[in-house]
């Protein structure tokens, strides 16, 4: 039986390494399905509850068509004015009548914490698929798949971060997730007031690893082997016109890739907004499109795993 059988995906602290290398080694295994050209009924008869309180359209998608691909059923809630949030009830009871509909449940919350706390009250497996400022697992499981992917291994490489680090759960869960492999420098380029929250800045420096903390893009652009540029999350700021002030100061561009290394790979979980620009499509790093499709088989795998069916396909 496998050791994720039944868990809850909350944090990549839940993740040991050897499973995050299951993780990966089942994605690379389910590719043939992810794209269709196999089929496979190893979920008949589950149900996934695909629960999205806030905005997503790669996330649930990926989450629905990787169930679906492995032969499930998806059930989705979309929006909190649809549900019965909108009509005062706690997250806590949602989840409870939920876990009784459903073999296993995906949740994004706008709420640090929330998916955490609906794990609590479920007994079926929860995985959190965004839980607001907080973390998005599998966004950084998929991400970590692709760099090994688009450059042949993890170890060794140095991973600039660029952008609204502070509210941004993709960054805070691959940073975490990258300190498990040997060789990692990273580098956090943001402007100083969306630097990484205090207490993961600390974490990620208690490990030894090389952390650059920098607000010069130039300078993260010519130490970077991978660059993780991000969008400046608006809806986490109190003040709409705060986060206003720095949409467009740090723009990765042609111009700011002269200074790259050439075999450079651009990674992004987009959505982007006036931080990535469009002229980067054609340069042969840019993977970001890959990296939205790798969420097909990267979901499919945590889906395998957390049913303890892997040895169907290893
Ligand atoms: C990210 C998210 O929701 O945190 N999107 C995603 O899941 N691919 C990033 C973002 O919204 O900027």
């Amino acid at each position: 039986m496998g050791e994720l059988k039944g868990a809850d995906i909350i944090s990549v602290r839940d993740l040991k390494k050897k499973n995050i290398l299951q993780i990966l080694e089942l994605a690379d295994a389910l590719e043939p399905y992810a794209r269709g050209e196999k089929q496979t009924d190893t979920l008949n008869g589950k149900v996934l509850a695909n629960l999205f309180f806030e905005a997503s359209t790669r996330t649930r998608l990926s989450f629905g068509t990787a169930f679906l691909r492995l032969g499930g059923a998806v059930e989705t809630t979309v929006g909190v004015a649809f549900s019965s949030l909108a009509k005062g009830e706690t997250l806590e009871d949602t989840i409870r009548v939920i876990d009784d509909y459903a073999d296993i449940i995906v949740l994004r919350h706008p709420e640090l914490g929330s998916a955490a706390r609906a794990a609590n009250v479920a007994n079926k497996p929860v995985i959190n698929g965004g839980d607001g400022p907080g973390e998005h697992p599998s966004q950084s499981l998929l991400d970590l798949y692709t760099i090994k992917k688009e450059r042949g291994k993890i170890e060794e490489t140095t991973v600039a971060f660029v952008g609204d680090l502070k509210h941004g759960r993709t960054v805070h869960s691959l940073t975490e997730l990258l300190t498990n492999f040997e060789g990692i420098t990273l580098v956090l380029a943001s402007p100083p007031e969306l630097q990484l929250p205090k207490d993961l800045l600390h974490r990620l420096e208690k490990t030894g690893l090389p952390v650059i903390v920098t607000d010069n893009l130039e300078e993260a652009t010519k130490l970077a082997d991978v660059m993780y540029v991000t969008r400046i999350q608006e809806e986490r700021f109190e003040d709409p016109t705060e986060a206003a002030k720095y949409i467009g100061e740090f723009v990765v561009d042609m111009d700011l890739l002269e200074h790259a290394k050439p075999d450079i790979t651009i990674l992004h979980p987009l959505p982007r907004h006036g931080d990535l620009s469009e002229n980067v499509d054609n340069h042969p790093g840019a993977a970001y499109f890959r990296q939205a499709y790798n969420g097909i088989p990267v979901r499919m795998a945590l889906f395998v795993l957390l049913f303890g069916l892997e040895s169907n396909f290893l």
